[in-house]
């Protein structure tokens, strides 16, 4: 018998830098140019670019030669070229000239990792694998980012802490009515409550028993292909222009183990004439008020200690973000778990 079993720390280095196989935001569209992006997320090196066609490409940020960070080279539309020798290489990671030397045996082969990416919403996503799933599997969107009767505007933000501080933080809808008891959306409702969970098709909705659509209500855990997070939309003042209420669409995207990037779309059912005033609106009047309320969560998510999980006294309110951690954690076992199992049935075979 072998053991497939993962240690405790691997499992915790997994969850600190993002489960694998699963889709992630990564950056704004408009981030992206056809000057070549160093970025880092789930502890990743990764090099983006656009092509003359305007289609993004996503690398491992490290040249096969000897080191140097691709995203400082060159763009040549289907490929980038290394600052230092000139090597190039393709956006599917293969080799394809090495322009110091007649013959060189890298040409040809894959010699980094590419990663799948698509565009949606104004986001860039780009799908994390392991071994086993290079191929990106499917992302089911929650209904806001496919219907047309949807209108969803990005706010993203780099935070210095934890990905899972970020998650915790939306996942515990009673701080709306503390953390954020001075802000324009969220002076209302009750600041005592009780909780309940409810189980969904993909994952649960954690929310105040009684309260709904006055506040920070409730909280929906989403696992589609990738991790969101649903917040209940607000009733907005009718100054706030055309439309039904007002809702996020979050995810939290690991830079390393220490900082995170957070993507929250605000979304809105609002189509046709409404759409663009709705957006003239968000942009001219409310997108200020929104950063006052993220801010507000920054500051003291940052504010935390890095081990502030190992000394917490959870009580009944925080058991929307207990299953959350649970989950995060069984997919992360389980993903280690089968490359692991995978390597053992390979070292089997080359054995008989
Ligand atoms: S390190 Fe990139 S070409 Fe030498
Ligand atoms: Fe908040």
């Amino acid at each position: 018998m072998t053991d497939n079993t993962v240690t405790e720390d691997a499992i915790a280095e997994r969850v600190a830098l993002g489960p694998l196989n699963r889709w992630w935001p990564i950056v704004s569209s408009w981030m992206v140019t056809d000057t070549p992006l160093g970025l880092t997320r789930l502890g990743e090196k990764i090099a983006l670019w656009r092509d003359k066609d305007g289609s993004v490409h996503c690398i491992e940020d490290r040249c096969p030669h000897r080191g140097a960070r691709l995203s400082m080279g060159w763009n040549l539309g289907d490929r980038l070229a290394c600052w230092y020798h000139g090597v190039e290489v393709g956006a599917d990671g293969v080799v394809k000239d090495v322009p110091a030397i007649a013959e060189c045996p890298m040409i040809g082969e894959k010699c980094i990792k590419s990663y799948p990416v698509f565009e949606h919403m104004g986001g860039i996503f780009a799908w994390f694998g392991d071994e086993l799933h290079e191929e990106a599997d499917k992302f089911d969107m929650p209904e806001e980012f496919e219907s047309d009767e949807w209108s969803a505007m990005l706010c993203t933000a780099h935070w210095k802490c934890s990905w899972t501080y970020a998650v915790d933080n939306v996942m515990d809808p009673m701080h709306g009515a503390y953390l954020h008891a001075v802000s324009h959306s969220m002076a209302e409702g009750d600041r005592e409550a009780k909780m309940q969970i409810d189980k969904t098709n993909t994952g649960f909705i954690f929310g105040k028993s009684g309260q709904r659509d006055v506040n920070f209500d409730w909280i929906e855990w989403g696992d589609t292909g990738s991790f969101w997070l649903r917040v209940s939309p607000l009733p907005y003042r009718k100054e706030a222009g055309p439309g039904g209420n007002f809702g996020i669409i979050g995810f939290v995207t690991p830079i390393d183990a220490e900082n995170c990037r957070v993507f929250f779309w605000r979304t809105r059912k609002v189509s046709g004439w409404q759409r663009d005033a709705w957006k003239f609106m968000y942009r001219h009047k409310l997108e200020t008020l929104h950063w006052d309320v993220l801010e507000q969560d920054r500051v003291i998510l940052e504010g935390m200690d890095p081990d502030a999980r190992d000394k917490e006294f959870l009580y009944q309110h925080d058991t929307g973000l207990a299953r959350t951690r649970r989950h995060v954690e069984q997919e992360a076992k389980d993903q280690l778990e089968n490359v692991a199992a995978n390597g053992t049935k390979q070292a089997a075979q080359a054995a008989e």
